[in-house]
């Protein structure tokens, strides 16, 4: 059983995916880490996250163990992961571990920009999550507020203007809702009310494939 959610940058997606994971018993990965610590790596190696070679390399020795890194989440990782994220031979390196978590048992629920697209296109259910850039912004902000972290809520959505803006027209794997993929905009939604929304969706996709229980 797998459960793709991609989504927009600040969606909310990474939160329902957890949940949505626990709900079913199922693993969860969240792709947006793996590239935001070749970023880290990158950086920490004094290269450029521009540089196919630096980030390349930095993709090529990731530590798995390193994921549960809390400082992954800062604003300028964020940043720097989108950069990262463009080059083909990065993506390349991380799909197999992608891909071999998605065959875990008994399922994972996968959560980034590409997983319905590209890392999983036989995913059992796919949802795509959004909200308006403001609301986006807005919760992004209070997150980084609660940790701490010096930033406006102005610089916060140039930021996600500017990493959906890079993410959609990149190249490879650009950010777009798969065909079907099943839209949740959580705009006027709350956390709760937006994993019981998803739960339906979820539910409603699976009858509709011969798999409820
Ligand atoms: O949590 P948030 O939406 O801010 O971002 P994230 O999911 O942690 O992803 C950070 C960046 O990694 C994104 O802006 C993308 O450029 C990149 N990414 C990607 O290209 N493909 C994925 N499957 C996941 C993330």
């Amino acid at each position: 059983m797998i459960i793709a959610i991609d989504g927009t940058a600040a969606s909310g997606k990474g939160t329902l995916a957890k949940r949505v994971a626990a709900h079913y018993g199922l693993h969860h990965l969240d792709t947006g880490r793996l590239y935001r610590a070749v970023a880290r790596d990158t950086l920490a190696a004094g290269g450029d996250p521009s540089d196919a070679g630096a980030a390349l390399a930095a993709a090529r020795a990731l530590d798995a163990k390193s994921l549960d890194d809390p400082d992954l989440r800062t604003p300028d990782l964020g940043e720097a992961a989108s950069l990262v994220a463009r080059h083909p031979e990065v993506r390349k390196t991380l799909l197999a571990y992608q891909r071999a978590f998605a065959r875990r048992k008994p399922g994972a629920v996968i959560d980034g920009r590409d997983i319905g697209t590209i890392v999983c296109p036989d995913a059992d259910v796919k949802l795509f999550v959004t909200a308006t850039p403001e609301e986006r912004a807005r919760r992004r902000y209070r997150e980084f507020k609660d940790d701490g972290i010096d930033v406006t809520e102005k610089e916060v959505l140039a930021d996600i203007l500017a990493r959906d803006a890079r993410d959609k027209n990149r190249a490879v794997a650009p950010l777009r809702q798969a065909e079907d993929a099943v839209l949740l905009d959580t705009t006027n939604l709350a956390i709760d009310a937006a994993f019981r929304a998803a739960i339906s969706l979820i539910d409603a996709a699976m009858g509709r494939a011969g798999r409820a229980g």
